[in-house]
């Protein structure tokens, strides 16, 4: 399809970017149920980042499927297709210098390989924020758990439709045994020597 799109050649490259950024860039990809902490952990990570001069952006089921994605729904193949779209727009941010951080379902795990693939590997950080469904069922935040078992919403991820939960995540954080500010902690040491740009 982009075979006749013949690519321009900058002349300012990701290599000057984040030189002018003083840090590597790369994408923080957080997957887990409904209602598991992956946003909570994701924003306080972003403020971590901000305070240590670090240029970020987060992407989120508000800021995606309200816009760029407002067309898909819940279906296995509209999920791949968000996915598909946010590992686009991440590598976007990945090339103009942010540290990406992206909080979502993301159930498949064809989905999230094809992430790795559409970033490559160095720049993926897949983050399994694993509560069970139990809990997210008793915080039910959104009251979407509720409706689905009442049958109002279908497709509902750990409900009526899969989690294939990472087998060998980079990071996995248990949110019913560990507190939001050890998690953070967690992820900040994991990412401190790969922010560091290879000069220094
Ligand atoms: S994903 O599966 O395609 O990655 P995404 O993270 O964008 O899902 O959106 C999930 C959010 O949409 C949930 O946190 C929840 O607030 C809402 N939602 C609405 N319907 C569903 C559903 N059927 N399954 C899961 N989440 C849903």
């Amino acid at each position: 399809m982009a075979k006749h799109v013949i690519p321009h050649s900058y002349q300012v490259s990701k290599k000057d970017r984040i030189t002018a950024n003083n840090h590597n860039s790369f994408l923080l990809w957080f997957t887990g149920l409904s209602g598991s902490g992956k946003s909570t952990i994701a924003n306080v990570v972003e403020q971590q980042l901000h305070k240590m001069d670090i240029k970020t952006y987060t992407l989120d089921g508000d800021n995606i499927r309200k816009g760029i994605n407002n067309d898909l729904s819940f279906s296995p193949e509209d999920r791949t297709e968000n996915i598909r779209r946010i590992a686009e727009v991440s590598n976007l941010m990945i090339d103009a210098g942010l540290v990406v951080l992206a909080a979502f379902v993301s159930p498949y795990k064809k989905d999230r390989d094809n992430i790795r693939t559409i970033v490559k590997d160095v720049n993926f950080v897949e983050i399994y924020v694993n509560t069970s469904l139990e809990e997210c069922e008793r915080r039910d935040v959104k009251g979407l758990y509720k409706k689905a078992r009442a049958g109002e919403i279908k497709n509902m991820t750990g409900i009526s439709a899969p989690y294939e939960a990472p087998k060998n995540p980079h990071i996995e954080i248990k949110t019913e045994t560990e507190s939001v500010e050890d998690a953070v902690a967690r992820i900040i040491d994991y990412i401190t020597p790969k922010l560091k740009l290879n000069n220094e």
